[in-house]
């Protein structure tokens, strides 16, 4: 799984800064993916422009908002690239566009809420002939009941459907009031010719879409459907051309992406394609999330220590740490093979930094699973941790279950947690103090010669340094400070 929200890690990037839909950084880049894409003009009909004054006069603009994981970030990017294509330009705000598209995470219930409240901010008489549409997890979860609760939306397209983007947006631009693409009987994956970036320095790329997994509290195989591995090939080609314009790290992503299955002859083992990836002149750093423990296979780390460009982090959601509620949330694996797991990545001859996800409250947990789950945190000493409190998701088996634990027992187990992991983090982060870290430049304060940037383990530093023009730079940095959620330094020189 990729994560969505707040939890103990601060110091850890794991995309949780973009939750907002906005990116870090104000430079965007809209590159070719895959074969040389060429811009095809806006094919809007006659009808379309007469919709409305506004979807007139702002006629081939849009706006998209993206909420949740990288997952989301990424697909935003793509359907991005098949808009630009289209002779649409990206504006920065909803009241500036003729087309509002709204990304949507439905991993929990405030998630899925948040999608609601925007289309509520564009009600019948705001939205002015706009053309309004919701993509992503919530417009698969909820399907035409969309066009039921905000008449005037007119797309609904759910990302297993995204390779349809091109006629469905036809079809809106033609004046099509309610287009659906739904379905997610697929064993496409979504390339786009073109692909418009966020980030200049590190690309994401999908290699595995949809789950087969099964979790009983997760939405996740209900709203992206089955897995579906892209081939290494076109995985490389991409990466190649990454390189070629100067980004220097990749992240690849999937809900569970060790579970790659290369549909191609050369059947790629994920171990391979880490260090083929890593192999391509230009890549200084390879990351990859979200592995599922009963996938993580000692070749992963193996790879890991024979190539340092492979990023020493490791996301490995554990959800609990009791095995008894491990099974009713049908993870597949039991707490010792999870510890299994983490005796593998420590016994690397590098020092691999491992995170986690953890869900409190699941029906039935009892005080003796979470003294369990407080007990993992304590064997393990994950360097960070994203923390969730149970919410009960439409479509997922869990939703029948009884002894839901109240909302507020919920929360008093989520800040025990938190705690725990504070505690673990205070003394993980004051021993790094003195130490040197590989920093990718990623962002620069408001405030004079102050900078961020990530280890390849992950962590955000903050840091100062005299020097100009730092971003994207690869530099050494000592860590001078550390509180359990923040770490900062100086340039070493
Ligand atoms: N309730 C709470 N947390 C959830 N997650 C997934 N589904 C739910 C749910 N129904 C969490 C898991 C996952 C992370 C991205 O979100 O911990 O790893
Ligand atoms: Fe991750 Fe399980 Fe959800 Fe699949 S079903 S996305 S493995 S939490």
């Amino acid at each position: 799984m990729l994560n969505c929200e707040l939890g103990m890690g601060k110091t850890f990037d794991i995309g949780l800064e973009r939750l907002t839909g906005r990116s870090e950084f104000s430079i965007g880049r809209s590159i070719p993916t895959k074969n040389e894409g060429s811009a095809i003009p806006a094919q809007a009909s006659p009808e379309a422009a007469e919709l409305g004054a506004v979807r007139g006069a702002l006629r081939g603009t849009f706006f998209l908002e993206t909420f949740g994981c990288q997952m989301n970030d990424h697909d935003s990017e793509k359907v991005a690239g098949v808009l630009l294509s289209r002779g649409y330009q990206q504006v920065e705000s909803p009241q500036s566009a003729s087309l509002i598209l709204y990304n949507t995470c439905s991993i929990r219930e405030k998630a899925a809420q948040k999608v609601f409240s925007r289309l509520g901010e564009f009600g019948l008489r705001q939205n002015e002939g706009r053309i309004i549409g919701v993509l992503g997890c919530v417009a698969q979860q909820e399907g035409e009941e969309i066009f039921r609760r905000a008449p005037w939306v007119s797309l609904v397209c759910g990302s297993a459907s995204y390779s349809k983007l091109p006629e469905l947006l036809a079809q809106v631009e033609a004046g099509n009031q309610r287009v659906t693409g739904l379905d997610t009987d697929t064993d496409e994956t979504f390339e786009t010719p073109v692909t418009r970036r966020d980030n200049p320095w590190r690309a994401y790329l999908t290699i595995i879409e949809g789950c087969d997994k099964a979790c009983s509290y997760c939405v996740v195989p209900y709203t992206r459907g089955p897995e579906r591995s892209r081939a290494s090939d076109s995985v490389l080609r991409e990466v190649k051309q990454l390189a070629e314009l100067g980004y220097s790290e990749v992240q690849l992503l999937g809900q569970t992406v060790n579970s790659y299955a290369d549909p191609t002859a050369r059947k790629m083992r994920f171990s391979e394609l880490l260090l083929a990836v890593a192999d391509e002149p230009g890549i200084k750093r390879v990351r990859f999330t979200t592995s599922h423990p009963r996938d993580f296979s000692q070749d992963i780390v193996d790879a890991i220590d024979a190539q340092p460009k492979l990023c020493n982090h490791v996301h490995l959601p554990v959800q609990s740490g009791s095995t008894r509620v491990l099974q009713t949330m049908q993870r597949t694996y039991t707490r010792e093979e999870y510890l299994e797991r983490i005796a593998m990545i420590r016994g690397a001859k590098r020092t691999i930094s491992i995170t986690t996800d953890i869900i409190v409250g699941f029906p039935g947990e009892t005080e003796a699973d979470l003294g369990e789950t407080l007990s993992l945190l304590d064997i393990v000493k994950y360097d960070a941790m994203f923390s969730f409190k149970y919410s009960p998701r439409p479509h997922t088996p869990s939703v029948r279950m009884s002894d839901a634990i109240p909302e507020e027992e919920k929360s008093r187990r989520l800040a025990v947690l938190q705690e725990k992991q504070r505690e673990i983090q205070a003394v993980r982060h004051s021993a790094m103090v003195g130490q040197r870290f590989e920093l990718i430049v990623s962002g620069k304060s408001r405030r004079e010669n102050q900078w961020s940037g990530h280890t390849s383990c992950h962590r955000v530093i903050n840091f100062s340094s005299q020097e100009q023009a730092l971003l994207g730079k690869y530099v050494q940095v000592q860590v001078t400070g550390a509180t359990p959620n923040s770490l900062v330094g100086e340039q070493a020189l």
